[in-house]
């Protein structure tokens, strides 16, 4: 095949794999593609993005790649200087650092290997293992630089949940509000159906709430969870496809490996009553059955109100077992279909032994239909104690000074002012992965990026 075929193809892909991951290729030409993620738009888990964007590409690349050929692929992290390009192929023209460490280290990234700069992989970690390479020697740079080969996903979903298994901070504070959603349960299990939205900046402790209101519940209450994604081209209802995967305890399996009837046979044993929305389950879980297709009434406009109703009653007749904890997060990143059927569960639930919490960040609120019983916690930072008895935890003190507590908990406001005042730098300078990928060959192999050439 011709390598202009080849590089179409491959280009193909790449605009594909990149987009739905939220990059952009920026180039490919002489063999050398360059993607950015953050540009023009930052994401919190750009970082994430971009490795699970590569792993995908170099997969897609196997198969279009003759002769065994394959990407060799460098990614670096940092800030860049980024501007819409007004001539030639390139969406921007980028110059920073990172850029050019990526370059460089597709250029040493023998074998299909993904090579990541250390700042590259401390974005990447936790959400996947790497395992340091060959030192190299970096061009101007007076020590040689260890780059971090890809290993393969980790298989954590969140940050909280990979610094569980290394052992979380002391949990400090929060005890009115776990006596809040303490008293909302124990209304639940008397049959009132709760909704608690806890809601707070990033980091200030929401999911840790939660996961300790969790680790102190009664082994007869069953615990269901779902995510929102970040990833803004996330399946439309992504949380409850999770939390119906909970319910029926079916994990994290790959739907092409769940079997049809071993599923339908779950949820029976959840209730015969579901049995209607079976085909509507194995539909949300990605699982093709032809015993259980969806009926012809059921396609087009009338397939989201059947999915709300199903998945209602799914998490209700589950609180007809045992009580029944929903704990949906991050549902500042929830989908329109997802929502509609959360307020769809808050007005069914009224009469069950369900306490549904929801976490987002502010700027999302949840408007809940009137007839709910809903409350909302609004979570600060921890106060002047909390976060002394955190940080003397993490440093293993018994106590801390007066004076370095006072340095270290540094006034709200104090913190607010000065996160502002760097908002508009970012206008002018955005943070950039760059990403670069070339392939080995007579007519491919090239060591850098066009990006390099800065004219
Ligand atoms: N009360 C607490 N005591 C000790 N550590 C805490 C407490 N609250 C939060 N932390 C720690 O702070 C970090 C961030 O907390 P957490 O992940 O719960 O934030 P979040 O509000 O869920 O953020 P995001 O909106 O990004 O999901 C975690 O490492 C967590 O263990
Ligand atoms: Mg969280």
């Amino acid at each position: 095949m011709e390598v202009d075929t080849l590089l179409a193809r491959l280009r193909g892909a790449a605009d594909e794999v990149v987009g739905r991951h939220g990059g952009v290729v920026n180039e490919l030409s002489d063999g050398e593609m360059v993607c950015l993620f953050g540009v023009p738009a930052t994401h919190e888990d750009d970082g994430p993005r971009a490795v699970r964007a590569v792993l995908e590409l170099r997969e897609r690349a196997r198969t279009l790649l003759r002769d065994g050929a394959s990407l060799q692929i460098g990614v670096g992290a940092g800030l860049c200087v980024v501007q819409p390009a007004r001539r030639g192929e390139r969406r921007y023209a980028v110059a920073g650092a990172p850029l050019e460490l990526a370059s460089f280290l597709a250029s040493h990234a023998g074998g299909g290997a993904v090579l990541l700069t250390p700042d590259a992989q401390r974005l990447a970690h936790p959400f996947f293992d790497t395992a340091p390479a060959c030192p190299v020697s970096v061009p101007d740079r007076a020590e040689p630089m260890v780059p971090h080969r890809v290993v393969g996903a980790s298989g954590h979903a969140t940050r909280l949940e990979a610094a569980g298994e290394l052992g979380l901070t002391a949990f400090s504070g929060r005890s009115a509000e776990l006596a809040f959603l303490r008293a909302a349960l124990e209304r639940a299990r008397g049959g009132r159906g709760q909704m608690v939205t806890v809601m707070g900046e990033a980091g200030v402790g929401k999911s840790r709430l939660l996961h300790e209101f969790v680790q102190r519940l009664e082994s007869d209450v069953r615990v269901i969870r779902g995510r929102c994604p970040a990833q803004n081209n996330a399946l439309p209802y992504h949380p409850f496809t999770e939390a119906l995967r909970d319910t029926l305890d079916v994990g994290v399996t790959p739907a092409h490996a769940l079997d049809a009837h071993a599923v339908a046979g779950r949820v029976m044993d959840l209730s015969p009553e579901l049995e209607e929305f079976l085909p509507l389950y194995l539909h949300l879980l990605g699982i093709s059955s032809e015993h259980h297709s969806i009926p012809p009434h059921l396609r087009g406009g009338t397939l989201r109100p059947a999915i709300r109703e199903a998945l209602s009653a799914a998490f209700t007749l589950a609180a007809s077992v045992a009580p029944v904890a929903l704990v949906l997060e991050d549902w500042h990143w929830a989908d329109a279909a997802s929502h509609e059927a959360l307020l769809q569960i808050a007005e069914v639930a009224l009469e069950c032994a369900l306490l549904v919490s929801v976490s987002y960040r502010p700027g999302h609120e949840v408007v809940w239909p009137e007839a709910t019983a809903h409350a909302t916690l609004r979570l600060g930072p921890l106060d002047v104690t909390a976060s002394i008895a955190v940080i003397a935890s993490v440093l293993g003190a018994d106590a801390l000074s007066d004076e370095f507590a006072a340095a270290i908990h540094e006034p709200a406001a104090t913190r607010s002012s000065s996160r502002s005042s760097a908002t508009p730098c970012r206008s002018r300078v955005c943070s950039a992965w760059g990403t670069g990928a070339s392939s080995p060959g007579d007519r491919w192999t090239t060591s850098t990026f066009p990006a390099r050439s800065k004219a």
